[in-house]
């Protein structure tokens, strides 16, 4: 499905754009106002698009809803509205093509518009005036008690974007860890450790050794059911909430395993603003039932207490407390749900959790709607696909690692980086600071490939193509950057002011100019559908238009006027690119 193309409607614009579309907009309301529209009208009618080929013009109108408010042609509006606009210093023409009016910038004021707005960290393309929205972002939130998974990584890098774009847009961001830490597995753990664990092992490596002792209980129980048992009463004694032996071991497997996130969360550069695993709602879910009791729609079916959802559409029922009186993954997310929007009063909670959830946040929201709960329009499950590796026979199939279905992501970054120092030891091996560069660029490498293309299709984890310095990849945008840098460092003099330069010179820039202009409407689109491979594309786009633009123009050596020129694009495609990286949780290094 095509995303909707609209970059701004009406006079109060839904999208932070530039001003060379403010002064458009202006343009364009006053024709339609000369044409008979009232302001209502043009409210309701007057937007601005990208045009179907960019060939056409660098925004379009389309007539149709406008003509209709009307009762006129929509050809012959777009005609009339066309020959309204005449050019001025803004606009070089805007001609109709049935029912569009499509709009040519004047190459100077595009150039003079982006370049002294990106100069200006200004929005779109720096950090937007704080907006009054609250986002939740729910992600990452692996289970402590059982092996990280490689959908994981996936919901981590996808949700650490994701944070970072609505930060930039002036949203409030609260980023969630919704960290397993609650339930039968976690009392399995524990079993598990009480009986065969020991803290020494645990302190070494603690990932891999509860990892270890999940696999090892998977094997013991088969023979020895009764562990099971064994585990039901650490967890019932665990959720007596006294201070007992259960509740010390729960801390401590808790905080080794938080303690060993730490060190990949922070080299993917994810910050949580809260860490509230399920544990957490423990204290909460009685009043969470209360609330959903009082609404009428629990029901008991086998002992168990449900809520059907035949009426939303849903045939399985939320199971919201088991005939054994104990409660469940649902129960913690609706307790989670209250306790964030009386806390942080959200527009919107995202929760980036795998496609194959869909179900549980599919119930969650129909339980909500069901309760006539109004935060239930905020839930919203973004979903992504699977990563896939290749077999021996070169088929893709589900992610499989040396360690079966765990994902120990320490490895995985360790191997990136690895491998990237072994490239930049063949290609560049005096390149200063290197093991610094292998670890921003490794990292990067893997971020984006999963950010490449929309998440919901899955990822190919394959090395070579992640690690192609020529592919849409990671490495190629930082490559790009660090070649703007290096231009900017061989000429080594100040980057002018945008508008004290002549920015004719530019006029066979506009491809460099016009992705430029695009990169608010990437990053609003990416937040709107929660998808940061718009901004990946961008960034692509752009390290493609800079580096064929530097084909046939050189900087260094071009007379005074024209390198000034020059020098502004190069540095603010430079500063547009590290912008857009960092957006999506990637550092571009200086050189490479
Ligand atoms: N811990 C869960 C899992 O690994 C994901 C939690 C997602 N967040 C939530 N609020 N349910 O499957």
């Amino acid at each position: 499905m095509d995303a909707p193309r609209s970059i701004l409607r009406g006079p109060e614009p839904s999208l932070r754009v530039t001003d060379l579309h403010r002064q458009l907009l202006d343009r364009l309301l006053g024709a339609v106002a000369a044409l008979g529209a009232t302001p209502e009208q043009a409210a309701a009618a007057v937007r601005l698009d990208l045009p179907k080929n960019r060939d056409h013009g660098d925004v379009a109108f389309g007539a149709f809803q406008l003509a209709k408010l009307l009762g006129q042609a929509p050809p012959a509006l777009a005609a009339a509205v066309a020959g309204a606009l005449p050019p001025d210093d803004l606009l070089e023409s805007a001609t109709s093509a049935g029912p569009f009016v499509n709009f040519r910038f004047r190459r100077a004021a595009l150039a003079r518009a982006v370049l002294t707005a990106i100069q200006a960290q200004a929005a779109p393309y720096g950090p937007s005036p704080a907006t009054g929205q609250t986002v939740c972002i729910d992600f990452s939130s692996p289970n402590i008690a059982k092996p990280f998974h490689i959908g994981h990584m996936r919901s981590t890098v996808i949700g650490n974007a994701l944070c970072r774009i609505h930060r930039h847009l002036g949203n409030s961001v609260q980023g969630i860890n919704h960290l397993g830490d609650w339930g039968m597995p976690f009392a399995k753990m524990m079993t598990a450790y009480m009986r065969w664990g020991n803290e020494t092992e645990l302190h070494r490596s603690p990932m891999r050794y509860m990892f270890d002792l999940y696999k090892r209980y998977g094997q013991e129980v088969k023979q020895n059911p009764a562990l099971d048992d064994e585990a039901a009463k650490h967890f019932q004694a665990l959720e007596s909430g006294a201070d007992n032996a259960e509740r010390r071991m729960w801390q401590l497997l808790r905080d080794e395993s938080l303690q060993a996130f730490q060190g990949p969360y922070s080299r993917l550069g994810v910050t949580f603003d809260h860490i509230t695993g399920e544990s957490f709602f423990e204290d909460k879910m009685e009043a969470a039932m209360a609330r959903v009791t009082a609404t009428g729609v629990l029901e008991r079916s086998e002992g168990a207490e449900v809520v059907w959802l035949k009426e939303q559409g849903i045939k399985e029922p939320c199971i919201l407390r088991k005939s054994d009186g104990t409660t469940l993954y649902h129960t913690r997310d609706l307790a989670a749900v209250f306790h964030r929007e009386a806390t942080f009063h959200p527009h919107r909670i995202l929760y980036v959790v795998g496609a194959e959830q869909k179900l549980h946040f599919d119930q969650l929201k129909a339980v909500l709607q069901k309760m006539r709960e109004p935060i239930a329009a905020a839930v919203e499950h973004v979903p992504f696909g699977l990563v896939l590796s290749k077999t021996e026979d070169g088929k893709w199939e589900k992610f499989a690692s040396r360690a079966g279905n765990a994902v120990f992501l320490d490895e995985i970054l360790d191997e990136a980086v690895a491998k990237v120092r072994s490239i930049i030891r063949e290609k560049n091996p005096d390149l200063p600071n290197a093991d610094q560069v292998a670890e921003q660029v490794g990292v990067s490498a893997i971020v984006f490939n999963d950010l490449k293309n929309s998440r919901i299709k899955d990822v190919k984890f394959d090395w070579d193509s992640m690690l192609n310095f020529d592919g849409e990849t990671g490495p190629y945008v930082q490559y790009a950057c660090a070649r703007l840098g290096s231009i900017l460092r061989k000429v080594d003099l100040p980057v002018p002011a945008a508008d004290q330069v002549d920015l004719g010179a530019l006029a066979d820039a506009e491809r460099v100019l016009l992705v430029m202009l695009d990169f608010g409407t990437a990053v609003q689109r990416a937040a709107e559908q929660s998808e940061p491979s718009h901004v990946t594309a961008h960034t692509i786009a752009l390290a493609g238009e800079i580096h064929s633009y530097l084909r046939d123009h050189y900087v260094v050596g071009a007379e005074p006027a024209v390198r000034d020129a020059r020098l502004v694009l190069v540095d603010a495609a430079r500063r547009l690119l590290v912008t857009g990286l960092r957006l999506l949780g990637i550092e571009a290094p200086e050189r490479m």
